[in-house]
């Protein structure tokens, strides 16, 4: 029988699409593993799902000003297209609003009160007086007792990646209405975390192939004590308590998530006509528990998720390894839906080859610590490594060998260069396998693609188009040996590169799909006599400059003129404001308020030209509305300084070379606010390094402020 293996990969909350930081944390990681298990023999189950509980799509749900389901249907309908696009290959990718799901939860649930390891506690909880309502979670906001972090949410800091409950933080703030909440008393039910220590511990002894780090964070976590945990939670939506006198409350969106790693095994079999099917993978001891996630996760899936386990039916398996991966960042920064900083899945999507992304991901995979998705670095790997190397083999191999031999020709005689090339497939089979087993997918790529460096110094060390001429048949075996280095470097990338080793396998003349091969078929001979078509090239190469262009930068958005003030008058109501009459050309004649009193007088400012944010949504200022806001430097010793765009013509446009123009109708000022603009050594105003250019010249400081000064 073959041999079994469970893969379960992190739940991603349906109230919003997918970004690269999700799919090179976990989803990427996951499939190159059960590709790999899969090709290796292994009867593989992976599965996940949309997580579409918790505060998170509540608030998500309110901000849109529409209901939780609609948030949840349309996001987990692209999930599962993009999980399809990006090649995820999931057995099952279903969601936690199903029956089945909820079903299950209220029966581990009621499992666990009735063992005791769930109990009730009446404890202080937040209430918003302001709202009318309790706060969960995510509804407060305040400092992290843990390291300090302003925007903890009450139930996890992102900064620090602690564990909280709402009591802990400080500070505290509604975050619906932003008004201090106070305390009431409120009954929630309580999962027995504590009880469950020991059993952990004697769990994780046998554990030291996990990495390092989960290891270690797992470890700290236990030697501090594990805490109980509330389990309840103030709100609607969600999966019911199944216990009376908690109607107004529903379970915690993760003690409900984890469960869906069972339930979707479950609904797994239903669905194969075989309800029974789950306890192949989940009773047989042999049957070896993977689960994929990002360093957040953690606690969730080697504390929790156990525990739960243990405390509902000691004959399910736990995990077997939780080879967590760290983040994927850029620009240094965290990939966050909130703040604006991601590549969606859907926009990638449309602008990229899938296995041309998945090639830099998995070949930059935050696998020991957080790396960066740059740009450049993408379109030089994809240029040099995907294209220039793997692609450009098969492509030279295949085109030359069907333009001389129409079909695939015959191996002939070996000599010490040929031995070497066949050795060398047997001999990096082995070295990739050895990496994917740990996991180090990394260093499992860049194998396989020194095969393709090596399939390349091979053909030019054999100038097989010399040999064409004078010995046609040498020339044919040193093809056929390329050809076969080409097929085992199909089967090789599969895990990584699944779409073009497809191809490959298809312009071959192997049958069937490759998905459905075992890894041993890279050895297999070739189909000897095959008619070759002319390939079409597997990679395209990239430009840099077609990519600015697709990458969404938050400048593009704003819409920067040259304004000439015609007038300056003191707001009625306020001591620090100005009302200015602009002049915007074309744009036409506009007022705003701005700060710049203290700075400039009247007759500074009246004639001179500046540089004014002309889409921002309208505001009201102290019974004024101002239709823009003018771009002014300030410096730490509090300089501050108007920005000046020498003398172009009012109304023309404000850029930044690189960064196409696509104004949003109307600007948000918290997107704005994102946009960070300095001063640089030259007094020249910048974004991103990139000056900001006039009509005729670069808009510079109107006076000298210091190096880094801020431009808002
Ligand atoms: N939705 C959670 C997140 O995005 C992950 C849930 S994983 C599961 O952080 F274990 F709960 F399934
Ligand atoms: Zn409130």
């Amino acid at each position: 029988m073959k041999e079994k293996i469970y893969i379960g990969v992190a739940w991603p909350y349906a109230n919003g699409s997918l970004h690269l930081g999700h799919i090179a944390g976990c989803y990427l990681p996951a499939d190159i593993f059960a590709r790999y298990s899969r090709m290796k023999g292994k009867d593989v189950l992976m599965v996940s799902g949309s997580d579409e509980h918790g505060t998170p799509i509540t608030i998500t749900a309110d901000k849109e000003k529409t209901t939780p389901q609609v948030i949840v249907d349309r996001y987990h309908k692209e999930h599962i297209q993009n999980m399809k696009q990006m090649g995820i290959s999931f057995d099952l990718f279903t969601r936690t609003t199903t029956k089945n799901h909820e079903k299950l939860v209220q029966d581990i649930f009621l499992t666990l009160y009735k063992k005791g390891h769930i109990y009730k506690k009446s404890i202080e909880a937040f209430y918003c007086n302001n709202c009318n309502r309790f706060l969960p979670d995510r509804y407060i906001e305040g400092n992290c007792p843990n390291c300090g972090s302003q925007n903890a949410r009450g139930d996890q800091c992102d900064e620090c990646g602690k564990l909280l409950d709402p009591q802990d933080l400080l500070n505290v703030k509604c975050k619906i209405c932003g008004s201090t909440p106070e305390i009431r008393n409120s009954d929630h039910l309580f999962f027995a975390l504590s009880k469950f220590e020991d059993k952990l511990l004697s769990w994780i002894k046998d554990k030291k192939h996990w990495k390092p780090s989960v290891l270690k964070f797992t470890k700290n976590w236990l030697e501090n004590g594990l805490q109980d945990r509330a389990i309840t939670r103030d709100m609607e939506w969600g999966t019911k308590v199944p216990i009376e006198g908690f109607d107004d409350k529903r379970i915690y969106v993760w003690f409900d998530a984890v469960i869906g790693y069972l339930s979707a095994s479950k609904e797994w079999s239903d669905k194969q006509g075989k309800p029974d099917q789950w306890e192949k993978w989940w009773k047989d001891p042999k049957a070896l528990h993977y689960y994929f996630l990002a360093k957040d996760n953690i606690p969730f899936h080697t504390l929790i998720w156990p525990s739960i386990l243990m405390g509902y039916n000691d004959k399910l398996n736990l995990a077997y390894d939780i080879p967590a991966n760290e983040y994927l960042r850029l620009k240094g920064e965290q990939f966050s839906k909130s703040r604006g900083i991601a590549i969606w899945v859907p926009d990638i999507i449309k602008n990229f080859d899938v296995d041309a992304v998945r090639y830099y991901l998995s070949i930059n995979m935050p696998e020991n610590k957080d790396t960066d998705w740059l740009w450049d670095d993408f379109v030089a790997k994809n240029n040099d490594e995907l294209v220039g190397a793997y692609g450009n083999f098969v492509h030279r191999v295949v085109t030359f060998t069907q333009k001389n031999f129409g079909k695939i020709p015959k191996l002939s005689t070996l000599d010490k260069l040929d031995k070497e090339a066949l050795e060398k497939i047997k001999e990096t089979s082995k070295e990739i396998s050895g990496y994917l087993d740990k996991f180090e997918f990394k260093k499992g790529l860049r194998t396989a693609m020194t095969l393709a460096q090596f399939g390349n110094f091979y053909f030019d060390q054999k100038q097989p188009w010399v040999l064409v001429k004078n010995d046609k048949e040498a020339c044919g075996s040193v093809l056929h040996i390329c050809l076969k280095i080409i097929k085992a470097l199909s089967v090789f990338m599969v895990p990584f590169l699944p779409f073009s080793s497809d191809k490959i396998w298809c312009l071959l003349g192997e049958k069937g799909s490759i998905h459905d091969k075992t890894w041993d078929v890279a050895f297999d001979d070739l189909q000897t006599g095959f008619e070759l078509e002319s390939p079409q090239p597997l990679f395209k190469k990239l430009d840099i400059k077609d990519i600015i262009e697709t990458e969404e930068d938050p400048f593009s958005k704003v819409d920067l003129r040259v304004a000439k003030v015609i007038d300056v008058k003191d707001h009625p109501e306020a001591d620090k404001l100005y009302m200015l009459h602009l002049d915007l050309g074309k744009l036409g004649k506009r007022v705003i308020v701005a700060g710049m009193k203290p700075y400039y007088t009247p007759e500074e400012i009246t004639g001179k030209s500046i540089v004014v944010v002309v889409n921002l949504k309208p505001v009201k200022i102290r019974g004024v509305t101002s239709n823009g806001m003018l771009l002014a430097a300030e410096d730490s010793k509090g300089v501050v300084a108007l920005l000046n765009p020498g003398d172009s013509i009012p109304g023309s446009k404000v850029v930044v070379k690189g960064v196409a123009k696509k104004p949003a109708s109307v600007l948000e000022f918290e997107d704005f606010k994102k946009i960070k603009l300095v001063v640089d050594e030259f007094g020249k105003a910048t974004y991103n390094k990139k000056v900001l250019c006039a009509e005729k010249t670069d808009v510079i400081s109107d006076k000298p402020v210091e190096k880094g000064a801020k431009i808002l």
